[in-house]
């Protein structure tokens, strides 16, 4: 089955958080059970550069928002998958990020932007640029490629099905309805059932409102997402397209993330010996300017600064947690008024708070493998691939129950730690006393080395592998094309079996 996988984000081709991460994980891992996957992002600079390019650039003419558009044709470098970048030099080659300048500020003609990936999305799904190959699904992600099910829609019966997964419904895509014009879509969509939204146009809600199905990367989060408190206005549609959305929890590709193979550390190691996380701790310390001190706990944030992360009530914590002897280590980037603070706390405690604002793919890696705990309170949280990780790398960690969150740490309360369940510290409140209490409970748990010990096992043998997920989305994709999955690609012969991983299809 072909299936044309839409992103404004993929790793190694750009990254700015977990998006990315999916974007390369999941095409890869449906490649593994056969689908024809082809990707497609825009060419920013640093994709361009890091692609693997194959033949010549196509033009493509007639894509609104944009004088001069190309086709460049390549490959991912990690798994060779064929991605088409979109090269339109006056919307995407610039310095700065996908979204925003290097000041943090959104750029100003995001619209036709996102407009033009759409455009390009739903031309080379219908075989314009490759004639031999026509999309049957076309799978959308976030705001950026909200308005792809939305062109398609207008193509009629000849579409391929359209399968939109929210990452976040925090970030919605708004802009003045003055640009409908600009967008080569039809203005009856501009209506309260289409894409308006308070008086604007919401790229979120056209990937809501036009898509066969959705899905979200978490089942918790896909409940959460119908109440008002989650769906920031759109709950309402939400819950219209109840029968339409699935819950899938995101992957981890351990490919990347896993301590055994890990080339960005110092030393590997793994569940049965531990010995390299030791010395990844010592490591990090001396890197970081810390005390290299081997009972020292260090508590790591790893995450965006921002409101969703809680970095605000990590800020406020910290003079507490730092008072029982903790470490505390900060990689990130995003507020400038909380990057300030964590900054000050850095040269308040210079041994003990080590404050890296910024972005670092193989720091990233050095702090999951050399902390103890991993603070994630998130007001609200989709997903939240930062935890997952930590799991493997037997940091622990301690999160907010919220969303996809309360899906994967289960909390260590005295019967999941005897029953060998437990993998973190989980809390609900909203307080900076709520987080305090929590992370005093894990530092209680860190002074006990062995009931530690059987906790880091207990996370780091979790698996949280794309193949589960996988499967999910293939029965997805099937089920959208009214195809039964082949009988050669489903793991038992047994008919009944078969027919009840086909769901309603196979059924039939
Ligand atoms: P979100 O997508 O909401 O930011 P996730 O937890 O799903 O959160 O994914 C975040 C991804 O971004 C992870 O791969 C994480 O390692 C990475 N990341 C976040 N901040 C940084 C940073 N400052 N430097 C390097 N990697 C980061
Ligand atoms: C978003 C969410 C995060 C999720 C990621 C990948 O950025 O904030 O929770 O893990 O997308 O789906």
């Amino acid at each position: 089955m072909r299936v044309l996988f839409v992103s404004s984000e993929i790793y190694p081709l750009t990254k700015t958080g977990g998006l990315a991460d999916v974007s390369a994980a999941l095409p890869a891992a449906l490649a593994e059970l056969g689908f024809d996957m082809r990707l497609v992002m825009p060419a920013y600079p640093q994709a361009i550069e890091r692609a693997e390019r194959l033949g010549r650039p196509i033009r493509l003419d007639g894509i609104p928002g944009t004088d001069e558009a190309r086709i460049v044709p390549a490959r991912t470098p990690d798994s060779g998958l064929p991605v088409w970048l979109i090269d339109c030099p006056a919307l995407y080659r610039r310095l700065g990020g996908p979204y925003q300048d290097a000041q943090g500020r959104d750029w100003p003609d995001n619209a036709l932007r996102f407009t033009a990936l759409a455009h390009a999305a739903a031309r080379l799904s219908d075989g314009d640029v490759d004639p031999g190959w026509r999309a049957e699904v076309v799978h959308a992600n976030d705001w950026q490629t909200g308005l792809v099910p939305l062109l398609l829609m207008q193509r009629g019966a000849r579409r391929p099905a359209t399968l939109f997964t929210i990452h976040n419904m925090a970030f919605q895509g708004i802009f003045g309805a003055g640009l409908l014009p600009k967008l080569g879509v039809p203005m009856d969509s501009f209506s309260t059932d289409g894409i308006e939204f308070y008086g604007k146009m919401s790229f979120l809600k056209a990937g809501l409102r036009y898509s066969d199905h959705l899905t979200t990367v978490s089942p918790t989060y896909a409940r959460e997402i119908l109440t008002p408190e989650f769906g920031y206005g759109l709950e309402g549609l939400l819950q219209s397209r109840g029968k339409h959305i699935t819950g899938i929890l995101n992957g981890a590709d351990y490919a990347v993330w896993d301590p055994v193979h890990d080339p960005h550390l110092p030393c590997q190691y793994s569940a049965q010996d531990m010995a390299g996380k030791r010395v990844c701790k010592a490591r990090l310390q001396a890197e970081l300017g810390l005390a290299v001190a081997a009972d020292a706990p260090i508590l790591a944030f790893l995450s965006r600064i921002t409101h969703q992360k809680m970095a605000d009530l990590v800020l406020d914590a910290l003079p507490a947690l730092l008072a029982t002897g903790a470490q505390f280590v900060l990689l990130g980037d995003g507020e400038p008024e909380l990057e300030r603070r964590f900054d000050e706390l850095g040269m308040a405690y210079p041994d003990q708070v080590a404050v890296r604002v910024g972005y670092e793919e193989a720091l990233a890696h050095r702090v999951q493998a050399g902390a103890d705990l991993l603070l994630h309170p998130s007001r609200f949280e989709p997903c939240g691939l930062v935890p997952i990780y930590a799991l493997r790398y037997g940091t622990l960690p301690l999160v907010r129950s919220t969303g996809g969150l309360a899906d994967i740490v289960t909390d260590a309360t005295p019967q999941a730690i005897q029953t060998g369940r437990a993998t973190g510290f989980t809390f609900s409140g909203l307080s900076t006393t709520d987080l305090v209490e929590a992370v005093h409970r894990a530092l209680d748990m860190f002074r006990q080395p062995v009931a530690w010990r059987k906790l880091q096992r207990t996370a780091m043998v979790q698996d949280f592998g794309w193949a589960k997920p996988a499967i999910e989305y293939r029965r997805l994709y099937h089920e959208l094309c009214g195809r039964p999955i082949p009988a050669e690609a489903l793991p038992s012969p047994d008919p009944a079996i078969a027919a009840q991983i086909n769901g309603t299809i196979g059924a039939g």
